[in-house]
């Protein structure tokens, strides 16, 4: 059984994990959509990792080449190389211990996330087949939304391209587990600080699962009524945020900050450390193929995908619930492949 006390070890090693130095290697991290405004924000702040030697950059749009050797002015941090064109994307993977997809068309009021597969899936298709070519070996680290459809999306397709591990995709749901801090922090009127919980299940308005009843330290409590109230907060956040954007954009900053936390514990792993990142993985120990939540990651991959928590009867219901729903989306990410091989080729 995954107790509260281990969930706090788990969590807390992200924390000693930090502290502790680990043999510095070349890392290198390709961010794709980096004109992009999640990418863009992405890149300053990993300019900014000392641990960091190259950071390569990719984007449609030639600004990019701009926006790069701009970043590039700035002293200290990783060198940056921009990239973009026809070729750029396959010169920009390469060689990456990670490739991070930061490229998306963002959703408009009124947008689910999962109706914006058909926007985002032709980018999802030349990165896979990049990777395919120059990097097979790479971590892949997804932020575009559907989030629960585009990892097995990108899955398939590396499978198909014979490139597939699945150890080493990930969709990465670090805001959903900081928007469930924040909301237990104001609830219970202390510090988010050193206030943790895991969030499980998927990224979707009716997928996601925090678990305050396994908040840790365990001296806190949420009741059940609060546990549904803010439960609803975090599930709504991103729309909210759509709407109150008025339509120009959805979350940006949050994104950034939190495939930021995600690289930064990447990094650690990578350099052959044992870390735990919030992300929704191919895992099968809830009855579907992908699901979300606190994993160990190690610097060939998934060492432990989340499996056992106790549940409140509530959040037992939501993970009944959300099961036949993330199935569903795995189904149309897997399925997408379809469609989207033989109705669309490639443009290159
Ligand atoms: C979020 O949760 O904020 C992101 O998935 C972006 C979005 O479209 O909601």
């Amino acid at each position: 059984m995954f107790q509260k006390k281990s969930i706090g070890l788990l969590l807390n090693k992200n924390v000693l994990s930090k502290l502790k130095h680990i043999s510095v290697r070349n890392v290198q991290i390709s961010v794709i959509g980096a004109v992009g405004e999640v990418g863009a924000n992405l890149a300053l702040l990993l300019k900014q990792n000392l641990k960091l030697q190259k950071l390569n950059l990719y984007d449609d749009d030639e600004k990019n080449i701009g926006a790069a050797m701009e970043l590039g002015h700035l002293p200290g941090g990783p060198q940056v190389s921009g990239f973009t064109g026809v070729n750029g994307l396959h010169a920009a993977v390469r060689g990456s211990e990670l490739v991070v997809m930061a490229q998306r068309v963002p959703r408009k009021p009124g947008n689910s996330r999962e109706q914006m597969i058909a926007a985002n899936a032709p980018a999802m298709q030349r990165l896979c087949r990049a990777i395919a070519d120059e990097n097979p070996g790479a971590f892949l680290a997804i932020s575009t939304n559907p989030l629960n459809s585009m990892v097995p999306f990108a899955s398939a397709l590396l499978y198909k391209y014979g490139a597939y591990n699945p150890f080493k995709v990930f969709g990465v749901t670090h805001i959903d587990s900081a928007r469930a801090r924040i909301y237990a922090a104001h609830a219970l009127q202390v510090s988010c600080r050193n206030l943790f919980l895991p969030v499980i299940g998927g990224h979707s308005d009716d997928t996601v699962i925090p678990l305050f009843s396994n908040i840790c330290p365990s001296e806190y409590t949420i009741d059940p009524c609060q546990a549904d109230t803010l439960t609803r907060l975090v599930r709504k956040s991103g729309t909210e945020i759509v709407f109150q954007k008025q339509g120009c954009e959805s979350a940006v900053l949050g994104m950034a900050w939190s495939l930021n936390e995600f690289c930064n514990l990447m990094i650690e792993a990578i350099c052959g450390g044992e870390v735990v990142v919030n992300c929704y993985t191919a895992n099968p120990h809830f009855g579907t193929r992908f699901f979300s939540g606190p994993t160990v990651i190690g610097p060939y991959g998934i060492i432990r995908a989340c499996c056992e928590f106790t549940y409140s009867d509530y959040e037992s219901f939501l993970v009944t619930a959300s099961v036949p729903v993330i199935n569903r989306d795995v189904t149309l990410g897997e399925e997408y492949v379809r469609y989207i091989e033989f109705a669309m080729k490639p443009k290159y």
